[in-house]
């Protein structure tokens, strides 16, 4: 396989993948996966030809101040996912299952995952967990609606797995996430999300399943990558995981802006002629004077 770039050019922003197309990419041409909320983000990341959009439950983070995922909501999926397609249309979005949105049984997660297929319009679900959350995969699977799924590091348990840290670095737990990912493989999902886990361990399940794995923090054996928007646009300080590169220093950037506009607003600088509105000399003219008549009328009634 190779990687060189002439051989793979971006595929073109227009085509959007379906399930079955990011299936058919395990071991090809490297799948692109960015997480977005909004629209001028998903437009851009569209642009750029990124293949997926995730709409993750990071958003509690990212986006809405929280100190994890756990409060995230249904209601607050559907409501960035319906602007992330509004913003990429043409790109496979797919839409996070939040915290006890599915952990309750399989009703509830097919009921959820449905939600998000028809108010979010995402074009498909994730959800975290592995051989424990196999069932559910399948009866969503079933239920017509494609899965992807989430192993290793998965945050919505962050306290059962001791925090937000590398998972599988001992032969036990590397093998228990080998197993996840098989049973959430088997179960119907089309493709895999693998966090947090040792570069050997994201190739070895890489290797061990049939679906496209996207590694975040799982190393360059995996058959995509995805990263969260606000680590690779540098927006993100308050956490810095090994594994997130940043693109840009869009937080610095932000904070600079914001502080040129103060600094013009207060010396004066800003609004300038060039954004400002202006009237016909002659207009203005009429306009003070008729404020003159009316004032001094205005005046003469009140006995000044
Ligand atoms: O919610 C999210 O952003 C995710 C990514 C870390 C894959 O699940």
């Amino acid at each position: 396989m190779t990687t060189d770039r002439a051989d793979h050019p971006p595929p073109d922003p227009r085509s959007k993948l379906s399930a079955p197309d990011v299936r058919a990419r395990k071991g090809g041409l490297k799948l692109v996966m960015v997480t977005a909320y909004d629209y001028p983000t998903a437009r851009r990341a569209a642009a750029a030809g990124i293949d997926l959009l995730l709409v993750g439950d990071s958003l509690g983070m990212a986006v809405l101040g929280y100190d994890s995922t756990v409060p995230v909501t249904m209601d607050d999926i559907i409501h960035h996912t319906r602007a992330v397609v509004r913003g990429a249309p043409g790109t496979h979005i797919v839409a996070d299952l939040p915290f006890m949105s599915y952990q309750v049984n399989d009703a509830q997660a097919v009921e959820n995952a449905g939600r998000l297929i028809k108010e979010g319009g995402a074009d498909a679900v994730k959800l975290e967990g592995g051989r424990t959350m196999a069932g559910r995969v399948r009866a969503i699977v079933a239920a017509g609606i494609p899965v992807m799924g989430h192993v290793g590091l998965t945050p919505q348990s962050a306290g059962s797995l001791g925090g937000f840290r590398v998972q599988g670095r001992d032969l036990a737990s590397a093998r228990a996430i080998l197993a996840d990912a098989e049973a959430v493989a088997a179960a119907g999902a089309y493709a895999l999300v693998v966090e947090a886990v040792p570069s050997e361990l994201g190739e070895l399940v890489t290797a061990r399943v049939r679906i496209p794995t996207l590694g975040i923090g799982a190393g360059p054996g995996c058959d995509g990558q995805v990263l969260v928007v606000s680590d690779l646009l540098g927006l993100e300080d308050r956490i810095a995981p090994k594994f997130a590169k940043r693109y840009a220093e869009l937080g610095e950037a932000t904070r600079a802006a914001f502080a040129a506009f103060a600094d013009d607003v207060r010396g004066g600088a800003f609004p300038d002629a060039a954004h400002s509105y202006a009237m016909k000399s002659e207009v203005a003219a009429a306009l003070r004077e008729a404020v003159e008549v009316t004032d001094e009328t205005a005046a003469g009634a009140a006995g000044g």
